[in-house]
């Protein structure tokens, strides 16, 4: 038996609790119906199965005739067993698109482009250090709200957002991110992806040009490519996304999807020029500047520049900030502030959806909020983050030695180390060694791609660190 029989090659010791001749017809049964054993392929003989997996042929025996009674085998008497076809659209062959799903989806379904880290390994990407949350305060914030929660809690909520929680957010974006709004500019959505996903439906036509930074976060690319935009990558430089060359390559494109704060995942700021520019142009040609503020609480040297959003005075600027980053990922909640004129087609959009995120957990939110918990939470935060990215670049710059090149990393949760060889290679070695990097050469949409590594820092030990920049490295050498 080759290895691409390998359903036959059954370890019998796997799992003794079943009798054997059950496990046999079991893996089979899956193969078959997943596509891994093609209809009409010929399976090998009892005989065979028998001797390749220790088995008694009488065992198999009793599992190809259990899969015959069933229809997933059919024999013939001289010439052997087949693969009966019950399934002509198996999970494999839709996955070669033979079924038809919409031209729309197909350009976006075929990749998990958007999938976060679900393991704390070095050096996920984008997670907070969920190792030093107050987990403590956070479950006695949420015992309150359930000793509260009754009857009027259980109805559908404001699809706007829970009231207290957006006046909550309103207070603190204008006394922390210079964001000019109150709550009825606020609307409280799952994710910052999902507010990426509603500003592309709302605001953008299939075949509308749109500015899209190069490189820029996948998910990004992902609600543009959905909403049929037609992309067009600009360069990023020292002073953020170049905006006269934007303009050279499409003067009127639709809108604008950038992270001035902390361009991801490169780390420079917008400077104030470019963000002048960026809103002369948008007012000029009646374009929209989606700001995706994703980390912006968290700066380590220089002040942080405020929000485009607070020096906009035309009402240009659809602002997105998220709790993953400040709180945690899996709490999926964030917030837009967005021009008045545009909040009821927000919400309207927003309510064809999935109608509001969890009542309850935006309730706990608006009371870590107002309680001023998040505050001296991200206050915290920031002083970590910090001793964090120190140490990681110390350890870069001793283990690494004159080879490395890092870039920008003032803010954030992460840093990019930029490689001369093929970053998808490397990133596919350091996985071998236990790490999970992404290789930035992915978060390029035009030509000009630049191999490196992004690695996140925040969310990690200094033992991870360490360990970390070891394993990196053995794969660098
Ligand atoms: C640039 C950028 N935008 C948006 C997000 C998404 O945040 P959320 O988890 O709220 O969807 C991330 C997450 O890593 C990000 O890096």
């Amino acid at each position: 038996l080759s290895r691409a029989t390998s359903p036959f090659l059954l370890d019998p010791s796997r799992d003794e609790g079943q009798p054997i001749y059950l496990q046999l017809y079991r893996t089979l049964r899956s193969a078959i119906l997943d596509g891994t054993l093609a209809a009409g392929s010929r399976l090998p003989s009892t005989r065979v199965v028998a001797t390749e997996s220790g088995i008694a042929r009488k065992t198999a025996e009793e599992a190809y005739a259990a899969l015959e009674r069933e229809g997933f085998v059919v024999r013939r008497h001289g010439s052997g067993s087949f693969v009966a076809s019950v399934s002509p659209t198996s999970p494999k062959a839709r996955l070669r698109g033979e079924r038809r799903i919409s031209r729309r989806a197909r350009a976006t379904a075929g990749s998990a482009a958007c999938v976060e880290p679900q393991v704390v390994r070095p050096f996920a990407a984008g997670l907070p250090a969920l190792d030093q949350f107050p987990l403590e305060l956070w479950r006695r914030t949420v015992a309150r709200c359930a000793r509260r929660f009754d009857v009027g809690s259980m109805v559908y909520g404001d699809p706007a957002g829970l009231p207290a929680l957006r006046e909550a957010v309103a207070s603190y974006l204008a006394s922390s991110r210079g964001v000019r709004c109150d709550a009825s500019r606020v609307v409280i959505v799952s994710s910052a992806q999902q507010g990426l996903d509603l500003a592309a439906r709302l605001l953008i036509d299939p075949g509308d040009e749109v500015w899209c930074e190069d490189p820029s976060y996948y998910g990004t690319r992902a609600a543009l490519t959905a909403a049929g935009a037609s992309i067009v990558p600009v360069g990023v430089d020292e002073e953020g996304i170049d905006v006269t060359a934007a303009i050279r390559l499409a003067p009127r494109a639709r809108a604008a999807f950038v992270t001035p704060s902390n361009h991801y995942p490169l780390g420079m700021t917008l400077s104030l020029s470019r963000r002048l520019a960026l809103l002369e142009w948008a007012r000029r040609h009646d374009s929209w500047i989606v700001e995706d503020d994703y980390d912006g609480e968290f700066r380590y040297d220089g002040r942080p520049l405020a929000a485009i959003q607070s020096i906009d005075t035309d009402s240009r600027v659809i602002y997105i900030g998220t709790f993953t980053k400040t709180l945690f990922p899996s709490l999926r909640l964030a917030y837009l502030v967005v021009p008045p004129d545009l909040v009821e087609s927000f919400v309207n959009i927003r309510t064809q959806i999935d109608g509001h995120p969890n009542t309850f957990m935006q309730t706990v939110v608006a009371e870590f909020l107002t309680s001023g918990q998040f505050v001296s939470h991200i206050r915290r935060m920031r002083t970590l983050y910090h001793a964090r990215r120190d140490l990681l670049v110390d350890s870069l710059r001793r283990n690494l030695g004159g080879r490395v090149e890092l870039s920008l990393c003032d803010a954030g949760l992460r840093l990019t180390v930029f490689t001369s060889g093929s970053d998808r290679l490397l990133a596919r070695r350091a996985s071998e060694r236990g790490l999970d990097v992404l290789p930035l050469s992915r978060l390029y949409a035009g030509s000009a791609k630049r191999n490196g590594l992004v690695l996140g820092y925040a969310g990690l030990t200094p033992e991870q660190i360490t360990f970390g920049v070891e394993q990196l490295r053995k794969v660098l050498a």
